[in-house]
């Protein structure tokens, strides 16, 4: 049997899965097949995974029974599984989900086509080799879905916090950085087909580091050199560990107005303790330290976070310093979730899941529902200012509604009239939600 010609890939997980999908799509284009959007008329299925949770894991068996009962319809499909809950199963996958056929690591995707060309002939094919070198540096991404606004490039790969919490290090392998010229020559590309936005993607890009033939890089200077290829090219990045966000970046933010002003700095938690068992590296005054460098360099910065509830002996007490943390910071907006154990993390080693999931979820909505008020509030101080947008299409509401982001990464919706997605528009906000803020075109 031949292998098929059209491939449908399907992503979860962080943006740097999607980056990832973008670049398998590449290197299945550049062996002869097509990329489809129905998996129904696709020769080949591709699932790009997440096993940040246990829940990320299950959606994805859910969409595996899915796509069994499609192969059954169409015989000689071939599935594979990507991304990081290959690389956590690996063969044990095989065993798991029979209608599977291949199992591709992250650091693997070169060798698709040859693993395509093996299943084809009758096997199953895993290749789950993680790298202490592949960053993809020369694979031209296809965008996959895509905008033509905005779009995102890896960086680096793979991550070695090792919070105890985070499944991430096992899963992505050791940190790697990509080499500079092929991280700006494909700014310099995006730009040249019309794109305005560009988010430099990595677990930690502060550690972001080159180091080849004498010649050196920070993060810093990397945004830096990116944001001074066109002024119209707005530039965003994730994500930030608040161990080693430098002042050296803070000061390159403040002083390049294309660098967005809107910083994601993971807390995870208010307490120190907590803080401590997670290996976060960063105690609460040390944040909240990096908070004030900020506030005071960047005053119009947002600034958003994540949260973790009921992490492994987490009291009431330590619960309460993180809504505490939450109020005195006033997130502009922030991910929260609960705690989900992972199978090979430090913490599933050494510390006792001992939180009840009653307590978790409970604690989990007190977070989400002051944040909610955090947001608002948020928000209603926007009211009466102009903003810059940058409009990217339609707005999901209304027909006539453009949709955008501002420089603080708030979503603005406002009247279409005869704005095009990619251009930068003025808008005075009116009103608003939680989520979104909603304006006029202004003439200033
Ligand atoms: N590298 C990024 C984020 C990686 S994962 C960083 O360090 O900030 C995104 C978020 O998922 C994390 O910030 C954390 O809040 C959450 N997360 C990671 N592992 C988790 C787990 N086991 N249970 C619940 N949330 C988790
Ligand atoms: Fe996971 Fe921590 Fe690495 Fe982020 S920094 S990916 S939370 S281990
Ligand atoms: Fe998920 Fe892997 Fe990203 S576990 S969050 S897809 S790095």
């Amino acid at each position: 049997m031949l292998p098929g010609r059209k491939i449908y890939i399907e992503t979860y997980g962080c943006q740097m899965n999607f980056s990832d999908s973008e670049i398998v799509g590449s290197l299945v284009l550049g062996s002869g097949y097509e990329t489809t959007t129905d998996p129904g008329e696709a020769d080949v299925v591709f699932i790009n995974t997440c096993s940040i949770r246990d829940h990320a894991e299950q959606r994805v068996r859910q969409r595996l029974r899915e796509f069994r009962a499609l192969k059954k319809k169409h015989p000689g499909m071939i599935i594979g599984v990507l991304g990081c809950m290959a690389e956590r199963l690996k063969d044990e996958l095989l065993e798991q989900e029979p209608s599977v056929d291949m199992i591709i690591g992250p650091d693997a995707y070169r060798d698709i086509p040859a693993l395509i060309s093996a299943v084809g002939s009758g096997q199953k094919a895993v290749n789950v080799m993680l790298s202490l070198e592949e960053t993809y540096a020369d694979i031209q991404p296809v965008r996959l879905g895509s905008n033509g606004v905005s779009a995102f490039i890896s960086i680096m790969r793979g991550c070695e916090n090792y919070c105890a919490y985070c499944v991430v290090p096992f899963t992505r392998g050791k940190e790697r950085s990509r080499d500079p010229d092929s991280i700006i020559r494909e700014a310099g590309d995006l730009v040249q087909k019309g794109y305005r936005e560009v988010t430099l993607l990595g677990q930690n890009v502060n550690s972001y580091a080159w180091n080849e033939n004498g010649r050196t890089m920070n993060f810093a200077q990397l945004i830096a050199r990116v944001a001074g290829i066109d002024p119209q090219l707005r530039l965003r990045f994730a994500t930030s560990h608040p161990k080693d966000l430098s002042d050296e970046l803070i000061g390159v933010i403040a002083s390049t107005p294309n660098i967005c002003r809107a910083i994601h700095l993971p807390v995870q938690s208010g307490s120190n303790r907590i803080l401590h068992l997670m290996n976060r590296k960063y105690t609460r005054e040390e944040y909240m330290n990096r908070i004030r460098a900020i506030r005071e360099k960047i005053p119009d910065s947002s600034i958003s976070t994540d949260i973790i509830t009921g992490f492994c002996g987490e009291t009431e007490e330590d619960h309460l310093e993180t809504l505490s943390l939450m109020q005195w910071v006033s997130f502009d907006y922030a991910f929260m979730f609960n705690y989900s154990e992972r199978p090979g993390t430090l913490a599933a080693k050494k510390l006792r899941d001992d939180v009840p999931d009653v307590v978790k979820s409970r604690r989990l909505e007190e977070v989400i529902h002051l944040q909610q008020k955090l947001s608002h509030e948020s928000n209603k101080k926007d009211i009466g200012k102009v903003c810059e947008v940058l409009a990217e299409g339609r707005s999901r509401k209304s027909e006539h509604q453009l949709s955008g982001r501002n420089s603080q990464n708030k979503v603005v919706v406002f009247p279409a009239g005869d704005i095009h997605p990619g251009e930068y528009i003025r808008v005075k906000i009116t009103r608003c939600t939680p989520a979104t803020l909603i304006g006029e075109v202004s003439p200033e």
